[in-house]
């Protein structure tokens, strides 16, 4: 008798702890696949301008296919010209710096959630689908403690060699695996390897999202492809001169791997005694999710100050999105030089090189 009921209670207590655990309610694309959209969805970008830019294409191994003349990219190329549309946001403004995750969540990511908190630091997760799939409890609890979450595409591909359905596909899906586990969707969309174009720029917007790329890359991936080679004192060696030259930035990193989350927690505290940490958000002052809609919500400031309903303006993206947008030109017109969105012909060798490692990167 004795023996039964604890038999019982033990059944209720497992029942309990397997309640625990998140269920989608929705059924999901096949992880790392091009995601077909739902239906309904092509709507939202069928009254928008989207231009008529060809899918870009890759070679048999799967290297984007550049252009002859990297310096007459028509289509704003980031992974070819590091050309930057007036609403990309990839920097942070002097004093503050976005330390920054793609790939995951992943079973290392609570290590650095845990020594995240004790420093008191956020940073800001970009998110594959399958990995949200894989660990919502992990997404939860980062976005639960504050770090912010934002989308890093469904298939992981070459986003520009995407067809305009494809695109829509990869980002709604993502929105939605990433809706259900934390309850709003994210405004900020970083492409795998930086490869966007004026086409995915459109669609980006039209689906009310903003793109978000990155001012210098930790190159922390070769740390498991090419452990033999690559010595993870060079990163802090680099972050170390980064603090050094640049005034603010966001740094590219990933938290899928032990190695790449164990350097981490070795760069972190130099960035964090030099910046301001700060998500991307938080340092460009704009909203980091929406209502699924792409009208901003949970303004930064709003959310810490108090439970307050937000404001007309503060639910109105268009201050957000013209304030992005001049920054961001600014941004561009330092680095170029020039007003024009394109980087300087003369250099068009070297960025050559900067873009092919910009696309193994990543
Ligand atoms: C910066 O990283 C590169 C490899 O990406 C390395 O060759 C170089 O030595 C590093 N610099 C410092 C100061 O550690
Ligand atoms: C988006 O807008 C439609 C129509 O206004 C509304 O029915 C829907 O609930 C909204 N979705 C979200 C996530 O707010
Ligand atoms: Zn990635």
């Amino acid at each position: 008798m004795l023996i039964k009921q604890l038999f019982v209670l033990a059944s209720i207590g497992l029942a309990a702890v397997n309640a625990q655990d998140f269920q989608f309610k929705e059924t999901y694309p096949e992880p790392y696949t091009v995601p077909k959209p739902k239906a309904e969805w092509l709507n939202l970008i069928k009254n928008s301008k989207i231009t008529n830019a060809p899918p870009l294409t890759t070679t048999s191994s799967g290297a984007l296919v550049m252009p002859n003349n990297v310096a007459e990219d028509p289509y704003c190329t980031w992974s070819f010209s590091q050309c930057l549309g007036p609403n990309d946001v990839y920097t942070c403004p002097k004093g503050s710096w976005t330390v920054s995750f793609d790939d995951g969540p992943s079973e290392y990511t609570p290590k650095l959630l845990d020594f995240l908190k004790e420093k008191n630091e956020k940073v800001t997760f970009f998110v594959v689908g399958g990995q949200v799939l894989k660990y919502p409890e992990i997404l939860k609890r980062a976005y639960d403690e504050g770090h912010e979450i934002a989308m890093h595409s469904w298939s992981h591909k070459n986003m520009a060699t995407l067809t305009n359905e494809e695109l829509v596909g990869e980002l709604k899906w993502t929105e939605l695996a990433i809706k259900e586990v934390i309850g709003v969707s994210p405004r900020f969309f970083r492409p795998p390897f930086g490869n966007i174009d004026n086409r995915v720029r459109d669609i980006i917007k039209a689906l009310g999202f903003t793109p978000v790329i990155w001012s210098v890359d930790t190159n922390d991936w070769y740390l498991t492809e090419h452990a033999d080679t690559f010595d993870s004192k060079w990163i802090t060696g680099n972050v170390t001169q980064w603090v050094a030259t640049a005034e603010g930035g966001n740094s590219l990193a990933h938290d899928l791997y032990e190695e790449t989350v164990a350097a981490s927690l070795d760069y972190i505290p130099v960035l964090a005694d030099a910046f301001d940490l700060k998500t991307v958000g938080e340092c460009n002052t704009l909203s980091s999710y929406t209502n699924g809609n792409g009208t901003a919500i949970n303004k930064p400031e709003a959310s810490k100050s108090s439970s307050a309903a937000p404001t007309a303006s503060e639910t109105s993206e268009s201050q957000d999105d013209k304030d992005a947008a001049v920054k961001a030109q600014e941004n561009a017109d330092q680095e170029s030089g020039a007003s024009s969105h394109f980087v300087a012909s003369s250099s068009a060798a070297a960025l050559m090189v900067a873009a092919i490692a910009a696309v193994i990167a990543n």
